[in-house]
């Protein structure tokens, strides 16, 4: 584990405002690195980074030559239908370098994720996803928009983690599409078994 991953965990997150808790980065860096064990590379990338508390995390389980990308809305915040967080791209730039990430192998893009595909999403990856977080706008049918492209994004082994998914709050609007989704991964498993 690097010295910059290890700083992170310790106590450089909670300095980064955000959504994040301790079990989650526990489970998240526990499951990257059974990625690298089973020899799984890939880039990871995150769908509503807001000031980059998880996305920063996401990169620093990362070696070189994967890359980091990021997708939100940024400047375009009138495009912020539920009002879900507030990304905002010069504080996420300031902690990637307060918090040691490698800037030369992360890539941030300005978009309303309805308007990505799983294309565009790999061809800017520069490979397909290792860890794929969906965190932007929490209503279901841009949930669904959003699972939809990384399900078609990530690599064999890949992750998705979805945000708020079992929280009372989040659970309305994310439990439909979410339960979709697990229906066609477990399609997907017995296609491939
Ligand atoms: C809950 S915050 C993300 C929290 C973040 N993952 C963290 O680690 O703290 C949601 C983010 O999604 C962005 N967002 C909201 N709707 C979006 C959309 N349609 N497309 C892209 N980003 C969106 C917001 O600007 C905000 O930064």
């Amino acid at each position: 584990m690097s010295e910059a991953l290890n700083r992170y965990i310790e106590s450089g997150y909670r300095k980064v405002d955000g959504w994040l808790s301790a079990i989650a980065i526990r489970s998240t860096v526990a499951l990257g690195n059974l990625q690298k064990r089973l020899n799984i590379s890939g880039a990871v990338s995150e769908i509503g980074v807001h000031h980059g508390r998880l996305f920063i995390l996401l990169h620093l389980l990362t070696e070189a030559p994967e890359i980091s990308v990021a997708w939100d809305l940024f400047e375009l915040q009138n495009e912020n239908a539920d009002g879900s967080g507030h990304g905002d791209k010069r504080r996420f730039q300031t902690n990637l370098i307060r918090h040691g990430c490698d800037l030369n192998r992360i890539k941030i893009n300005t978009v309303n994720s309805r308007t990505l595909t799983a294309d565009k999403i790999i061809a800017e990856c520069e490979s397909k996803v290792r860890i794929f977080s969906v965190d932007g706008a929490h209503s279901a049918a841009s949930t669904f928009s959003d699972l939809d492209v990384a399900v078609s994004s990530v690599c064999e082994g890949g992750l998705i983690l979805l945000d708020d998914f079992s929280m009372p709050i989040g659970l309305a609007s994310r439990r439909a599409p979410a339960d979709t989704c697990i229906s066609t991964w477990h399609h997907c498993f017995r296609w491939r078994s």
